[in-house]
């Protein structure tokens, strides 16, 4: 078995170079095959195992493939209408962006549900709602779906949540419907941003993406076109709470601060030193730490996906810290390993009370989703003696080359082959 071994106490100098945005990454992969005419070229691609998911249904579908560092061309010119297998489904969440992505272009789309990490229920009634107001009718055996039409027409669709999938996949499936979809109540992440740069160079119109009203007028073609995906602003929050944490001027490299506002003032509000440049941001680490009290929300409330490594640096603060999480229902699985290594948090349906200081100390900790994993090797980076992270393999999911990455900060970090 894969681990990560970490052994904490070391003060980190030096640049992390954040990756393309792996949320951003994985609906752009599936967008690309609504392409007639031309490849599509993603570059900035991070080399995680989510995107290597992806490529695996690409080739399924008769995909064309060429991968080298960073960049990705598809050529979908043979990709066939077919049935999404369940073992490459349930790999990942983002599976289901191929629902949006074949129904668009074939108006048929065959899928089994999407894995992902088991942080909550996850349903995807939405992005369903979305598929029917646009004319697809939706036949459902056991685990999988169907979503067939005989036309797609565009639709004024209003979504109960601001749900990132639906609002990509609704987007996915509505740039070629005959004539103008609405979504009211988009959501605003700048991953939606990201997805209808892409599609409009591909030669869709889509305007308002970013806001919460989003309209899309229908195109009867697409073509290839080169996008470069924004940097993840989820790894370099990571990245920017470890410096948080154990910083000696750590510059945290090919950032736009202000997708990070609501991270970057939580930090300063704890006493954390940053200077925010135009495309970078450096950390130290401050010598105490004030509590703070978050709460998530979406885009551009403070993320749901950093409040697990925030936690981590919260068991630091002199009081207590507090933290409600608003959008999944079982963010706080990372919580039993942390008070293990001596962390003081109490759990109380969705909400948490940290009680700081206390010291972390090195013990054999287990990953039970990829922010959770991201948690944990923060608190191994701080704690004293050596933390062994198990079940790593949703940490590569999502962080690329985190372990060169750390190392070359000045993090002791090896990942070993341990027996079970
Ligand atoms: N929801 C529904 N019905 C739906 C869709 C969503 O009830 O049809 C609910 C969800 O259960 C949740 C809320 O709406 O309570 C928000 O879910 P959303 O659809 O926005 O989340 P998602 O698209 O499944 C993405 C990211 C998550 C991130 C959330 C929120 C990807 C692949 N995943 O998930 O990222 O936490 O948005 O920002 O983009 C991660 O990177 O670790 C991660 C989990």
């Amino acid at each position: 078995m894969e681990v990560l071994e970490i052994e904490g106490g070391k003060r980190l100098s030096g640049t992390i170079r954040v990756s393309g945005a792996k949320n951003s990454c994985v609906a752009l992969i599936p967008a690309s095959i609504l392409s007639d005419e031309g490849a599509v070229t993603l570059l900035n691609v991070p080399e995680i195992k989510d995107t290597d998911s992806l490529n695996e249904i690409l080739d399924f579908i008769g995909a064309d493939v060429e991968r080298s560092t960073e960049s990705m061309v598809i050529d979908s010119t043979n990709v066939e209408d077919k049935e999404i297998p369940e073992e490459f489904a349930k790999k990942l969440r983002a599976s289901y962006y191929f629902m949006g992505a074949m129904l668009g272009k074939f108006k048929h789309a065959e899928l089994y549900f999407p894995g992902g990490c088991a942080i909550g229920e996850r349903p995807i009634n939405l992005h369903l709602k979305g598929f029917e107001a646009l004319g697809g009718v939706i036949t459902n055996e056991g685990k999988k779906y169907i979503v067939d039409a005989k036309e797609l027409k565009g639709a004024e669709i209003y979504l109960d949540i601001a749900s990132v999938g639906a609002t990509i996949n609704i987007m996915l499936a509505a740039v070629k419907a005959k004539g103008i979809t609405t979504i009211e109540n988009a959501a605003r992440e700048p991953e939606i941003v990201d997805v209808a740069m892409l599609l409009n160079s591909m030669g869709a119109k889509i305007e308002g993406a970013g806001t919460n009203k989003i309209t899309i007028e229908g195109v009867k073609k697409l073509h290839g076109c080169s996008h470069e995906i924004i940097p993840d602003r989820v790894e370099a929050g990571t990245y920017i709470i470890i410096g948080a944490a154990a910083g000696n001027y750590l510059k945290i490299d090919n950032v736009i601060p202000q997708h990070l506002e609501a991270l970057t003032s939580t930090l300063e509000e704890m006493n954390v030193e940053l200077d925010i440049g135009d495309d970078y941001i450096i950390v130290n680490k401050p010598d105490k730490y004030y509590p703070a009290v978050v709460k998530t929300l979406p885009y551009p409330g403070f993320a749901t996906d950093l409040q697990q490594p925030l936690s981590v640096l919260m068991t630091q603060a002199e009081g207590d810290s507090k933290i409600t999480e608003t959008i999944w229902e079982n963010r706080f699985l990372h919580v039993p390993h942390l008070c293990n290594m001596g962390a003081n948090i109490e759990v109380n349906g969705m909400k948490s009370i940290i009680h700081g200081p206390t010291p972390l100390h090195g013990t054999t900790v287990e990953t039970t989703d990829l922010r959770a994993g991201a948690a944990l090797v923060a608190a191994g980076i701080i704690a004293d003696g050596t933390t062994i992270v198990t079940n790593i393999n949703h940490i590569l999911r999502g962080y690329e080359n985190i372990v060169e990455k750390l190392t070359d900060v000045g993090v002791s970090i090896k990942k070993i082959d341990i027996e079970e």
